[in-house]
C-alpha cells in the first residue's frame, strides 16, 4: 500500500516512475508520468534512457473528446494493444522534439482543446485504456490510467518501454537496478490489481 502511495505522490510531482506488467505477458517496464504534467525534461528522459515507444494512455472520455479512434477495426496484436492514429498538437513544429512531445502529451489532458487542437498522423500514440482498468486488462495503458485516477489528475498520461543498452528488453532485474539508480519508484501491474481489489471505492 505505501509502495503504491509512494508512486501516486512521485506521480502528482510530475516525476515518472516505472510500472512493470505481469511475468506471463510482456514482462517489461514502462516509465510512466501523468500527461498533465509532461515537460521536455522527462520526454527527453524516456528518450535518452528508455527508448522504447512514446506513448499516451488516455480515458475513452478523452478519446471521445478528441475523436480518437481505434488505428484499425481488426487489431491482430496479441495484447490488443489499443492504438489510435497518431497525433501532433497544432502549436508543434517538427512534432518530435522533446519540447513538442511534451507539448502534444500535455495537451492531451486539456479538454478546452477540440478535436481541431491535434494533427492526424503525429508523433505521439495514444492508446484508449479499458473502462474497468486493471481489473479488466493487466496492460500498462489501464495501470497508467488507474494511476490517474487514484492522483486525481485528468486521465491522461505518457509511457514508455525501458530498454538496455544493448537494445534487449530490460527485465526485473535490470528494472530494479535503474530504479534504484534513477530513484524511481518502481511497481507491478499485480500490485495495482491487489490495492484496487483492497480499495474498490477510489476508482
Ligand atoms: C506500446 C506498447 C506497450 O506494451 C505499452 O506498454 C502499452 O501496451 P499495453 O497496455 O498492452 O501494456 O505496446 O508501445
Ligand atoms: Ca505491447
Ligand atoms: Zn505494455
Amino acid at each position: 500500500t505505501k509502495h503504491i502511495e509512494k508512486a501516486i505522490e512521485d506521480l502528482k510531482q510530475g516525476k515518472l516512475i516505472i510500472v512493470v506488467d505481469d511475468d506471463n505477458r510482456e514482462a517489461e517496464g514502462d516509465l510512466v508520468g501523468l500527461a498533465s504534467l509532461a515537460t521536455a525534461e522527462t520526454v527527453n528522459f524516456m528518450t535518452k534512457h528508455a527508448r522504447g515507444l512514446i506513448c499516451a494512455p488516455i480515458s475513452e472520455a478523452i478519446a471521445d473528446h478528441f475523436g480518437l479512434t481505434e488505428m484499425i477495426e481488426e487489431n491482430t496484436d496479441p495484447y490488443r494493444t489499443a492504438f489510435t492514429i497518431s497525433v501532433d498538437h497544432k502549436e508543434t513544429s517538427t512534432g518530435i522534439s522533446a519540447f513538442d512531445r511534451a507539448k502534444t502529451i500535455k495537451e492531451l489532458a486539456n479538454l478546452s482543446n477540440n478535436e481541431q487542437a491535434f494533427h492526424k498522423p503525429g508523433h505521439i500514440f495514444p492508446l484508449i485504456a479499458k473502462e474497468g482498468g486493471v481489473l479488466e486488462r493487466r496492460g500498462h495503458t489501464e495501470a497508467a490510467i488507474d494511476l490517474a485516477k487514484l492522483a486525481n489528475e485528468p486521465q491522461a498520461t505518457y509511457i514508455c518501454e525501458i530498454l538496455n543498452d544493448d537494445g534487449t528488453m530490460a527485465r526485473r532485474p535490470q528494472l530494479e537496478a535503474l530504479a534504484a539508480e534513477w530513484k524511481m519508484p518502481i511497481i507491478s501491474i499485480e500490485e495495482l490489481v491487489t490495492y484496487l481489489t483492497a480499495n474498490q471505492e477510489l476508482t
